[in-house]
């Protein structure tokens, strides 16, 4: 166990800092099906992953250390498995919110949990939870973030950012990586808490078009809808036409102009 200088409680205070990996999420897989039991809130940051996992199958790519790829373990058994998705949403409140300390304007959650500045992604986040009957073995949530990475591959020139893209100059890994992790935390505390309602208020109030009358395409249509909800079971719900219509995740695609 390394010891550092977050100001945590139990997140990041054991922090495994490895030089490459395949992907972290799988890192942390291997340690909690192969050895002692791991404390939770164990973070392992990688400088290069050879093999990151993004959502749905897709690859997670990044320039080796210029940004933050980690994953941290939890174990939420304090949460029935069929509220998974406010783990989720503690996530995301806790980035963004880290986030702001450095980027006071435009951060934003794109649903599910895609991190957001203006129209452009500046991370993700992989969610596995690894579960036995209705308890949680392992949550592991892996995140990359884009931090120092100025360039691009060219199919993504126009929809990636990263910090130092907005800032304008080069952000400290580690206070990021506190940051998030201090965050967190005190999402997680708050949803072990049980106060589901102002959650899921504040994971709304922070998506990306919120509220905002928007294009999308569902079922090869493409629709007009405004997002007013999201469901604890974590369906998109927009306003389509004046009718409340809710949607997963394979079901509907935000497109990139809005009316
Ligand atoms: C997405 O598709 O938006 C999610 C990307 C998640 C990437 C992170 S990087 C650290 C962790 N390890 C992985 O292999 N993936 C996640």
């Amino acid at each position: 166990m390394q010891n550092n200088t977050f100001s945590t409680l139990f997140v990041g205070q054991n922090l495994i800092k490895l030089l490459e990996v395949d992907s972290t999420n799988n890192f942390v897989k291997h340690l909690v099906s192969n050895s002692e039991p791991l404390t939770e809130g164990t973070v392992i940051m990688a400088d290069h992953q050879f093999a990151g996992r993004g959502q749905q199958s897709n690859v997670w790519h990044t320039e080796p250390g210029l940004n933050l790829t980690f994953s941290i373990y939890l174990k939420p058994n304090f949460l029935p498995i069929t509220k998974q998705f406010l783990l989720n949403m503690a996530i995301s409140i806790g980035i963004r919110k880290a986030l702001q300390v450095f980027i006071k304007e435009g951060i934003k959650v794109k649903w599910p949990n895609d991190i957001y500045h203006g129209d452009r992604k500046m991370g993700g986040v992989l969610i596995e939870n690894i579960l036995a009957g209705s308890t949680y073995k392992a949550s592991i949530i892996g995140i990359g973030l884009n931090v120092n990475q100025s360039v691009f591959a060219p199919e993504l020139q126009n929809r990636a950012t990263s910090m130092k893209g907005i800032l304008q100059e080069d952000v400290n890994l580690f206070q990021v990586l506190a940051e998030i992790c201090s965050n967190i935390e005190k999402q997680y505390l708050r949803l072990k808490s049980g106060n589901y309602k102002d959650l899921i208020a504040d994971y709304v109030s922070g998506l990306y078009k919120f509220d905002t009358l928007s294009s999308y395409r569902q079922n090869g249509e493409i629709i007009e809808g405004r997002i007013i909800e999201v469901t604890e079971a974590g369906m998109l719900v927009l306003l389509v036409d004046g009718e409340k219509k809710e949607y997963n995740f394979k079901e509907i695609a935000f497109l990139n102009h809005t009316t």
